[in-house]
């Protein structure tokens, strides 16, 4: 296992089952709820487990990718675009099902999470890839996946994080020497312009 392709496989599903939603018969109130109260849940675990298991040892490990100004404005980010994220959810678990007000906050958080997706692919993803071993993205795989299954167990509620506290406090500094890729080179290619 690795712990990008596992995050990248959970983004595709998170994009199909919002096409599900746009397909879904408008006046099926009971199924639009429960097939977004099934997306809101992923979108939380998702967000919540990346935040314990992969965000502090790309601060570790990672050195900015693509157009990333750095791995720190790259954490900053992602930590920023998962509070919008949830500010959605809890817009449209704040609404009735079906109505205007529920659909423009399920679009938002659209919107919000395809932008992020995109961002923590080609940044995030790219960098952890390029420097950090392979053992350690097996490991932090099965993490990710236990803590994913324990939050979603328990029901979900979403708090968010303060972003530039997180970039300051959250590195993982108990990282070992074979958590480096050293196939690669020690920094992760980058953009010619950055953010
Ligand atoms: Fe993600
Ligand atoms: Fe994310």
């Amino acid at each position: 296992m690795d712990i990008c392709d596992v995050i990248q496989r959970q983004h595709d599903e998170q994009r199909t089952e919002f096409a599900i939603l746009e397909q879904w018969p408008r006046d099926d109130i009971e199924g639009l709820e429960a097939i977004w109260n099934r997306l809101a849940i992923l979108l939380e675990t998702h967000a919540l487990a990346e935040e314990k298991h992969f965000y502090p040892q790309l601060l570790t490990l990672g050195t900015g990718g693509a157009d990333a100004g750095g791995v720190d404005d790259e954490v900053e980010d992602a930590i920023k675009d998962h509070n919008s994220i949830r500010d959605c959810v809890r817009r449209a678990n704040a609404e009735k099902a079906g109505s205007e007000a529920w659909w423009k906050a399920v679009v938002d958080a659209n919107v919000a999470n395809s932008t992020h997706m995109g961002e923590e692919e080609r940044q995030d993803l790219a960098d952890f890839r390029q420097q950090a071993s392979l053992e350690l993205r097996h490991e932090l795989a099965i993490k990710l996946l236990r803590e994913m299954a324990m939050e979603a167990a328990k029901g979900i509620t979403p708090v968010d994080r303060d972003a530039d506290e997180y970039v300051a406090n959250d590195k993982d500094d108990s990282l070992g020497a074979d958590a480096k890729n050293t196939d690669l080179p020690d920094t992760s290619l980058t953009a010619s312009e950055t953010e």
